[in-house]
C-alpha cells in the first residue's frame, strides 16, 4: 500500500478532502531532474557477476544481467540476454485509446523535514546512467517513471496522486493531478511518519477518505463521467491495457491481488475498484474493514506484515471463504459481505521480479504489471531508461527478468 519512505502522512478521524472544493494543484512547471536515456547498446555495463559494492551494505548499484527464469517452460518469456525471443501478448502499439475511463491512484507525499534538506551529502546520492539522484529525487524518479509507464500503455487514463496540501508535490504532466487530501499535519504528528505499520494506515485511510468523496460526488451528479480506480503502489510498471479487466470480469466491486503464499497471500499494491455507485460502496466498506483490522490487530506489525496480515485477515475471517483458492494462479471471484471480490493472479497483475521459491518460474508472456518491491527500485529506473530509448517492451521484460533476482542500492 505504500511503496517509499517518503509517503507518510496523519489522518485523523472525520478526515475531510479539501472543503468540497476539490484542490487540484498542478501544471506547475517542476522538472527536479532530466532521466538520462541509457543506450541500448552498453550492455557491457550489465555485468554477470555483482561486483563489491561500495556501499550501501550489500546491494548492488548498477545493473546485474543474469539468467532469466522459467527457460524452457511454456507461456514464459525466453531471452537471450535483453532479446526477447516470444512476443508476449502486449497490446501496446494498438493501445492508442486505451485508458478510457480508468484512473490510477496512488499515495505520494513529500514532507518539507529537515531530512529533506539534509540530503545533499555526496554519500547520499545514488548514479543512474548520467545522472545523480537524491533521495528525494530517487522517490520523484520512481513516480516520474510509474506515470511514463501508464501513459505508454494506457494514453487515456488519469493519474490521481494522493497527497497532502503540506507536501508541496507539483507535476507537470498531462492527465496527472494530485488531490490534497486535508488532514490534521501538525509538526509533532510528523514523528509518527517513522512509525512504518502507521504509514500503512495511513494510506489505507486516504484510500477510504478518496473513495468517500467520489462516492458523494458521484450521488450528487457532480462527476461527470463514470471513471474505475486502480490503486497502486508507485513502483510499479504497467505494461498492458488494464482497462480490459472491467470488462471481462464484468461483475466485481473491487479486485485484490493473490499468490500461494500461506501467510501473506494477499498484497496491498493493486487494488481495482468498479466505478458505479455500488462498486465504491462496496470498495470503501471493504477498505474500511481492513483499516480497522490494521489498527485492532495489527498496528505493531512491521510495515510489510501489518499490510498483507490485515488484509487476509478480513478475507479469511469470512467463513464461506477457502483459502485453498490461493494455491492456484487462477483468477476467481467470491462474495464477503455483499461486496464481490475478484481475486487476481499475483502472477501477472502485480508480478515481482524473480524471488524466494517463484524464482523459477519465469515471466508469464501475458504478464500486466510490474512490482518493484523493496530493493528493485533502481531496476524500475533502469526499465525505464531502457525502454524509453529501445521501445520495446519485451525485451524490457527480458532486462527485469534477468536482473530482478539482485538487491539494489534503493
Ligand atoms: C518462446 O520462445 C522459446 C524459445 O524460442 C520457445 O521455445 C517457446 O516455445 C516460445 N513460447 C511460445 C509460447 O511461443
Ligand atoms: C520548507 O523548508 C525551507 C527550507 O528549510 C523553508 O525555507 C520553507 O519555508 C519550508 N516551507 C514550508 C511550507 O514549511
Ligand atoms: C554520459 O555518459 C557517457 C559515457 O557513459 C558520455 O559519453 C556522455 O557524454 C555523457 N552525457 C552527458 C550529457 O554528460
Amino acid at each position: 500500500m505504500m511503496s517509499n519512505e517518503f509517503s507518510s502522512g496523519v489522518p485523523v478521524p472525520g478526515m475531510k478532502i479539501g472543503g468540497g472544493a476539490r484542490r487540484f494543484l498542478f501544471l506547475l512547471p517542476v522538472m527536479i531532474f532530466l532521466p538520462y536515456l541509457l543506450s541500448v547498446l552498453e550492455l557491457h555495463k550489465f555485468s554477470t557477476s555483482v561486483d563489491a559494492p561500495k556501499k550501501r551494505g550489500t546491494k548492488s548499484d548498477h545493473l546485474v544481467l543474469g539468467p532469466a527464469a522459467g527457460q524452457g517452460l511454456r507461456n514464459r518469456l525466453h531471452c537471450q540476454g535483453t532479446r526477447a525471443l516470444n512476443k508476449t501478448h502486449h497490446t501496446v502499439s494498438q493501445s492508442s485509446n486505451s485508458g478510457e475511463n480508468v484512473a490510477f491512484v496512488t499515495v505520494f507525499t513529500i514532507y518539507n523535514s529537515s531530512e529533506k534538506n539534509a540530503e545533499t551529502r555526496s554519500s547520499d546520492l545514488v548514479t543512474i546512467g548520467n545522472t545523480s539522484y537524491t533521495k528525494l529525487e530517487r522517490s520523484m524518479a520512481i513516480l516520474d517513471s510509474f506515470i511514463d509507464f501508464i501513459q505508454v500503455t494506457m494514453p487515456l487514463s488519469n493519474v490521481i496522486i494522493l497527497t497532502d496540501p503540506e507536501s508541496d508535490l507539483r507535476m507537470d504532466k498531462q492527465r496527472v493531478t494530485t488531490y490534497p487530501i486535508q488532514g490534521e499535519y501538525s509538526r509533532d504528528r510528523l514523528m509518527l511518519q517513522r512509525i512504518r505499520s502507521y504509514i500503512v494506515r495511513v494510506h489505507c485511510a486516504l484510500q477510504v477518505a478518496f473513495l468517500t468523496t467520489r462516492l458523494k460526488e458521484l450521488n450528487s451528479h457532480v462527476q461527470g463521467q463514470m471513471s474505475h480506480y486502480i490503486f497502486t503502489d508507485s513502483d510499479i510498471a504497467v505494461v498492458d491495457d488494464l482497462g480490459q479487466l472491467f470488462d471481462t470480469y464484468s461483475s466485481f466491486h473491487l479486485a485484490l491481488t493473490f499468490r500461494n503464499n500461506k501467510d501473506q497471500p494477499l498484497n496491498s499494491g493493486f487494488i481495482a475498484v468498479r466505478g458505479t455507485a455500488e462498486g465504491l460502496q462496496r470498495a470503501k466498506e471493504f477498505l474500511e474493514e481492513v483499516l480497522k483490522a490494521y489498527t485492532t490487530r495489527y498496528m505493531r506489525a512491521s510495515r510489510m506484515l501489518g499490510d498483507q496480515l490485515a488484509l487476509a485477515w478480513v478475507v479469511k475471517s469470512h467463513p464461506s471463504f477457502d483459502s485453498r483458492r490461493f494455491s492456484k494462479p487462477v483468477p476467481f471471484s467470491e462474495e464477503l459481505n455483499g461486496a464481490s471480490i475478484l481475486f487476481l493472479p499475483c502472477a501477472l497483475y502485480n508480478w515481482t521480479p524473480p524471488e524466494g521459491a517463484g524464482q523459477f518460474h519465469g515471466l508469464p508472456l501475458d504478464v500486466k504489471v510490474v512490482h518493484f518491491k523493496g530493493s528493485r527500485k533502481r531496476l524500475m529506473l533502469e526499465a525505464w531508461n531502457f525502454f524509453h530509448s529501445s521501445l520495446n517492451i519485451d525485451d524490457m521484460l527480458c532486462l527485469v527478468l534477468g536482473s530482478g533476482r539482485t538487491k539494489y542500492d534503493f
